[in-house]
């Protein structure tokens, strides 16, 4: 824990003294003077939907981490509290201080498409990272494929349980599109047609929160005597639910399989028998901060970036589990 603190003090994700902070009024040198110099640096605002989830102060680390990298660039951090017109309200307000580039995860895809169109159209370029905004106005999308990460996961389980069992769905926020594309891959991939034997008899919207998954859990075990594996879309959902199951004496009756593969959360918990497998949803941010310079430096980009997953479970974490081609 003090290594993280340490580390996020040195990214400069702490605090109002961090130096991440808006420019306005330190920028000492005249309206003529070209940016994207080391003297006056590209300004990157990075709204980020909340810092509450150890995949989100993750995602800010790696961009920290990667901007460390260009002295010519600044990132300036907004923290959304995982608020939807909050996030909005940031948005506005990093385009109002004409930031040179907005990179954004954003909380949930409707509210937030229109701040983001708003920007792009006032010639701002911006990098959505993981959750989708609806349309095309922004400049290039990067994030994972979550509904081959739900459809792994679906034929993963489906092998796992030998073509027959019951399972519990905990969904992440239904109205951000992860939540909607683990679902629906998941579905797919379960092949319920071929395998009318696998039936999910639970699910649930726990929102991302550990705290949710665990009290759906509670109801999913109170309404079922019979509960062979939980599907969570991310680990802390996992988690929640192997807690609860631990509570009510039931944990090692039923499997569980999660989403984000960090090191220090959902590898951990495979490697500690918690979990029985996780699927990585890399952050982005690496890839983001070197979009932005190339963007910044005028030159055109992909609309799309798709980043890889890997499969870690018990007999392949500590190799760094596995490639999904
Ligand atoms: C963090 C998180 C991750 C998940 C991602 C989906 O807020 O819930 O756990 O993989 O968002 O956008």
């Amino acid at each position: 824990m003090r290594r993280v603190i340490a580390f996020l003090l040195l990214a400069g994700l702490l605090g109002p003294a961090s130096g991440c902070q808006s420019r306005s009024g330190d920028r000492a040198s005249g309206p003529a003077e070209r940016r994207g110099t080391n003297v006056n640096p590209w300004v990157v605002g990075m709204s980020q939907s909340n810092l509450g989830e150890p995949w989100r102060v993750q995602m800010n680390a790696d961009i920290a981490q990667a901007a460390l990298r260009y002295p010519n660039l600044k990132v300036v951090f907004k923290d959304a509290q995982n608020d939807s017109l909050r996030q909005r309200a940031q948005v506005e307000e990093l385009v109002s201080q004409k930031i040179d580039l907005l990179i954004i995860s954003p909380k949930e895809t409707a509210p937030l498409t229109a701040p983001v169109a708003e920007a792009y159209k006032k010639k701002i370029p911006v990098i959505v990272l993981d959750r989708e905004v609806n349309g095309d106005q922004y400049t290039s999308f990067i994030g994972a494929d979550n509904k081959k990460i739900g459809r792994e996961a679906g034929k993963f389980v489906g092998k796992l349980l030998g073509g027959k069992g019951t399972i519990v769905e905990l969904k992440g926020l239904m109205t951000s599109s992860p939540g909607q594309d683990r679902h629906s891959g998941f579905i797919d991939g379960l092949e319920l047609g071929k395998n009318p034997d696998l039936k999910v008899v639970f699910e649930a919207d726990m929102q991302w929160l550990e705290p949710n998954a665990r009290k759906e859990m509670e109801s999913a075990l109170a309404a079922h005597k019979q509960i062979d594996l939980v599907y969570a879309h991310n680990d802390p959902g996992a988690h929640g639910a192997y807690l609860a199951a631990r509570e009510a004496g039931r944990e090692k009756s039923m499997k569980f399989i999660g989403i984000d593969a960090l090191p220090h959360e959902g590898v951990a918990y495979v490697k500690q028998g918690l979990l029985d497998a996780t699927f990585l949803y890399p952050t982005g941010g690496d890839e983001a901060v070197r979009m932005a310079l190339r963007v910044l430096n005028g030159d055109k980009v992909e609309k799309r970036v798709t980043l890889g997953t890997r499969l870690f479970k018990k007999d392949n974490a500590e190799k760094g589990g596995e490639a999904i081609p």
